[in-house]
């Protein structure tokens, strides 16, 4: 959407008819800065470097990063475009491996460059932008009916004001805008059903100390940033109400990759009979994933175990390892609440429905 504003409460990102510019999500809440892709090899750069993150905010990216291919190439002749646009995608496909978001926005993009092979590459072009805008403003309309779906099933809790907890951020840095949990929550505070929102911080990229609760301070949202330890304390407390994360990949039985930490969350509530919520658009789905043993986990780097903020903490002699995600199990999640509304156990069926296009 090339008109979007930098000046709205959270820009995650804008195109600007030749280039996209990305929040510098690794600077915040210290800086807003962004970063300006022109090409697609920039675009695949900012996802692999966390520029941008969050799996909804991958696809819009990733869909934009093919739009850029179409406008760097500069050659005449369609086989040249055809096979440029080809390439960009594969290097983008490479980027991340877990968020299923990036895979089909790519798949989206070359059916359509399959479809239009026929027309002129001016106009081949001209059909990638707009697919890509396409993509761009449905992920917020989406974002919003889950916020939607959301409240409607929080009020079936029957609280006056509800203490959420939420990990990571899927919030509007993680999407288009507005976001998944965060959306919820974001429906819910406009309704005044918030208490609070207990923010873990999630180790070790932070998204939750630096970048849930820079939008839930920009939102006036009540809040606590809480350390990755501390949840089974609160809940066992009675201070948490509900639990309510975004997804990177749910798999046709509803198992649900998350960012680490996840799982142990999903196991506490369920331990604590607190419900657990997983808020995500029908494009997180992998239907072609019938479990989530089959889902890939990214392993990222070393250095974001041993540094935090830059300080070294763990010295470069002492072994660490990052799995970035990990599954929570069908089991033990309440619902998932998408744009098509709450699915509910047994999701093998919920979720096929889904697939099918019927009701649950
Ligand atoms: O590694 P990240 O920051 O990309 O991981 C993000 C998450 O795990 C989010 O919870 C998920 O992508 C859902 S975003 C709406």
């Amino acid at each position: 959407m090339g008109d979007r504003n930098l000046e709205d409460s959270v820009t995650t990102l804008a195109w600007g008819g030749d280039n996209l510019k990305l929040i510098d999500q690794r600077k915040l809440p210290f800086e807003e800065v962004f970063v300006e892709c022109r090409t697609a090899l920039e675009a695949a750069s900012a996802i692999k470097d966390m520029v941008v993150r969050g799996a909804p905010a991958i696809g819009v990216t990733a869909a934009y990063g093919v739009a850029l291919a179409a406008i760097e190439y500069r050659g005449s002749d369609k086989k040249g475009l055809l096979e440029h646009l080809a390439n960009s995608i594969k290097l983008l496909s490479g980027t991340r491996p877990t968020a299923v978001n990036l895979f089909w926005a790519l798949k989206k993009m070359d059916k359509l460059i399959k479809d239009s092979k026929d027309l002129k590459p001016g106009q081949i072009r001209d059909k990638i932008i707009s697919e890509a805008k396409k993509i761009e403003i449905e992920d917020i309309k989406i974002n919003k009916m889950i916020g939607q779906n959301g409240l409607k099933v929080f009020l079936k809790l029957k609280k006056e004001k509800f203490s959420i907890l939420t990990h990571c951020n899927a919030g509007a840095l993680a999407t288009a805008g507005y976001g998944t949990a965060l959306g919820v929550i974001r429906k819910l505070n406009e309704e005044n059903l918030v208490k609070k929102v207990l923010v873990d911080e999630t180790r070790p990229y932070l998204q939750g100390a630096r970048l849930t609760s820079w939008e839930l301070q920009k939102e006036k949202i009540n809040f606590f940033v809480i350390t990755d330890n501390m949840p089974a304390y609160f809940m066992s407390k009675g201070e948490v109400d509900a639990v309510v994360v975004g997804a990177d990949r749910i798999a046709a039985n509803g198992d649900t990759a998350n960012k680490i930490g996840t799982l142990g969350l999903s196991i506490l509530a369920k331990k604590f009979g607190i419900p657990f919520f997983v808020a995500a658009p029908v494009s997180t789905i992998d239907f072609d994933t019938k479990t989530g043993e089959s889902i890939e986990i990214e392993i990222r780097s070393e250095d974001e175990i041993r540094k935090v903020m830059g300080r070294q903490i763990v010295p470069d002699y002492m072994d660490v390892i990052n799995p970035a995600f990990d599954v929570s199990k069908a089991s033990n999640i309440t619902a998932i609440i998408t744009e098509k509304g709450p699915l509910y156990p047994p999701y093998i069926k919920s979720i096929r429905k889904v697939k099918d296009g019927g009701r649950r």
